[in-house]
């Protein structure tokens, strides 16, 4: 394997050699350490990181100020893989404040930002590219909707919103991002979508057919026990592993009494 950086060419690249995408979170220097050493191409500090690290009940609390501080830290690894940010809940209201928030997780250490939305987002998409920085779009259930839509619900069973998320798909992937993120979306209409469009999409609870797939590292692992997606098994339980080994040392010291 080369020890090139990997670039979003490459990460396109792969979806044209037909390639699978591993990707995963990362809101720190030693996770992205970690993940980099296990080769995995693409890491996002995602907004997550208000749930399973900030403790917030959902990513609509989470700051430009907070996103900036997890980006410096998971950037500080220099890691190959392409390490990206979530612009967080309402930093891209306007094309202007998406293009200076965007700018700032650049200079944060970010090599590409991801947003929530299609082409209700365009214009701010299409200037986020047009200043040279890459994008990864983001469709189907929207986190940062989710109090307005009341739960974290399926996309794409009712035709109308098939029909939507394939041309947002479009609409994304013709603007230049470089990456679709597909969550909770039917695995029929997953699959559709990464056949009509050149950009891969990487899918998240939507089903084996995406070009690529990314967990949040957090349920994979085990780290954040107290809940779990349905669409994850954890190969590992750490939080599990952590409190029995904080106990053996808890016993061992007060033995010593
Ligand atoms: O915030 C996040 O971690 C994400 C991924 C799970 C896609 O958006």
């Amino acid at each position: 394997m080369s020890s090139d950086k990997i670039t979003p060419a490459a990460i396109l690249a792969m979806k044209a050699r037909g390639e699978k995408i591993a990707a995963l979170t990362a809101y720190d220097f030693p996770m992205a350490r970690l993940l980099d050493e296990a080769g995995v191409p693409l890491l996002l500090v995602g907004d997550s990181v208000g749930m399973v690290v900030l403790g917030y009940p959902d990513t609509t609390h989470v700051t430009m100020a907070e996103m900036e501080h997890h980006v410096r830290a998971a950037a500080r690894a220099k890691t190959r893989a392409l390490l990206g940010a979530d612009l967080p809940y309402r930093s891209y209201e306007t094309v202007a404040e998406a293009v200076a928030n965007a700018q700032r997780l650049i200079a944060a250490g970010a090599g590409y930002v991801k947003a929530e939305g299609g082409r209700e987002i365009l214009p701010q998409v299409q200037a986020i590219l047009a200043a040279g920085i890459p994008f990864c779009g983001h469709l189907g259930m929207l986190p940062q909707h989710v109090l307005e839509e009341g739960g974290y619900k399926i996309k794409g069973r009712q035709e109308a919103e098939h029909q939507k998320l394939l041309d947002d798909a479009r609409a994304l992937a013709d603007a230049g991002a470089f990456a679709v993120v597909l969550e909770l979306v039917t695995p029929p209409v997953a699959k559709e979508i990464s056949q009509a469009i050149t950009a891969p999409t990487i899918g998240i609870g939507s089903g084996p057919d995406c070009d690529g797939q990314i967990l949040v590292t957090h349920d994979l692992t085990g780290m954040f026990p107290w809940f779990t997606p349905r669409f994850v098994k954890p190969t590992v339980h750490c939080g599990a592993k952590i409190k029995a080994a904080v106990q053996d040392w808890k016993s061992s010291v007060e033995a010593k009494n």
